[in-house]
């Protein structure tokens, strides 16, 4: 484990079976208002991951990559919906500036991929994870956060994927 600054951590995957674990681990520690925000390269793993996320939460929906809508909603049992937005397609800030973001908050967490493209329309605090490709199965995730709530996540997500 690469400690790159305090409050930053670094995971590398060898496998999508691992980055699905991953992801479920933080999955599970989500709640209404949380951002997860993915930027990487086209197969650096964001859908994958945001596979294990949806699934650590408790989704009974399976994850596809938005096409023609940009947000998707999963559902769940209790009636909680995690919102995932595929901003690949955006034409930028302004169209996800848009789309109502706090009201989705208020319902449940949001997780983001190509984030990157429309960070000035994110909310103000938020888990953020660089994903990159290193080779064929090998996959190197960098997790920062801002603000406390998002801190707290990052921490004890750390310590579920590192032991504490
Ligand atoms: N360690 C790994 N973690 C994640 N995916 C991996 C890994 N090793 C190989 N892969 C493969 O890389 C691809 C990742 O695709 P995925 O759709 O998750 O990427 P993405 O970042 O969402 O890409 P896009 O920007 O095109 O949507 C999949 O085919 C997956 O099987
Ligand atoms: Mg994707």
């Amino acid at each position: 484990m690469a400690v790159i600054e305090k409050g930053s951590f670094e995971v590398i995957s060898r496998s999508p079976t691992q980055t699905r674990r991953v992801g479920m681990r933080l999955g599970e520690l989500l709640l209404p208002g949380d951002v997860i925000c993915l930027e990487g390269n086209l197969g650096a793993g964001k859908t994958t991951l945001a596979q294990g996320i949806a699934s650590g939460w408790g989704s009974y929906d399976s994850v596809t990559s938005p096409s023609y809508v940009l947000v998707n909603v999963y559902r769940r049992l209790d009636q909680n919906q995690l919102y995932h937005l595929d901003a690949y397609r955006s034409s930028g800030p302004e169209e996800a500036l848009d789309l109502d973001l706090d009201d989705m908050l208020s319902r449940g967490p949001l997780l983001v991929e190509w984030a990157d493209r429309i960070q000035e329309a994110m909310p103000e605090d938020y888990l953020w994870m660089k994903m990159r490709f290193i080779n064929d199965e090998q996959r190197d995730f960098i997790v920062h956060a801002k603000g406390e709530r998002h801190k707290h996540i990052l921490e004890k997500f750390r310590e579920d994927v590192y032991g504490a």
